[in-house]
């Protein structure tokens, strides 16, 4: 069975990480992907999570304490767009993923943002390993969301081919708007 962008989006991961990688997740939300990439990146790894929502960051501290990952990651409650002053420009990053748009069950209004998502990839290609991925999974129904998309499909397809090799998955026979997932793969 073919399977959902989110999923995807973790077969994308699990094919690249490596225990003692450095990897980020640039959307925390509850923490699903900040667990699954503490789990690839093992003790001696290191996951930079960020979210704007102190609600967020406490139901991933919650998560991983319980699944016993704290120890791998460093979890910021500030906007992704300031990665370039967290993450040293010397580190090499080997993975990082994007889930745009709004925390389920939560405000709708607390949404991720053109400009910011910009920043924060243009941070992060510089930092990417060669054979890295960076992956976004697009949730663009609610308001802005549009725009977002826009901004990340243009972005993604102005990347140079000699440089870097970029993929995009989505059903198009499907209601609702399902998300739709862009992998940047930088080139050895
Ligand atoms: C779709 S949710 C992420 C879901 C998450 N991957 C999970 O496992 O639950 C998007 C998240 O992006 C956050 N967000 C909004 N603007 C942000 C920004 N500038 N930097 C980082 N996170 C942001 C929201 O607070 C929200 O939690």
């Amino acid at each position: 069975m073919l399977t959902t962008a989110l999923h995807f989006s973790h077969t994308l991961l699990k094919e690249i990480v490596q225990v003692g990688d450095t990897v980020v997740d640039a959307t925390m939300g509850n923490g699903h992907d900040t667990a699954l990439l503490a789990e690839l990146v093992g003790r001696t790894g290191q996951v930079y999570a960020f979210d704007v929502q102190e609600q967020a960051v406490q139901a991933t501290k919650h998560r991983l304490h319980e699944l016993h990952l704290l120890g791998q990651t460093t979890l910021l409650q500030q906007g992704h767009e300031t990665l370039g002053q967290v993450i040293p420009d010397t580190t090499d990053i080997r993975a990082a993923v994007f889930n745009l748009g709004y925390l389920p069950k939560s405000d709708k209004h607390i949404i991720t943002k053109p400009d910011t998502t910009k920043k924060a990839l243009e941070a992060l290609l510089p930092r990417l390993r060669p054979k890295g991925r960076i992956i976004l999974v697009v949730y663009y129904g609610h308001e802005g969301g549009a725009d977002e998309l826009s901004l990340v499909n243009d972005y993604c397809q102005q990347l140079p081919q000699e440089a870097y090799n970029v993929l995009t998955y989505q059903f198009i026979n499907q209601r609702n708007q399902p998300p739709i997932l862009f992998c940047i793969e930088k080139k050895p």
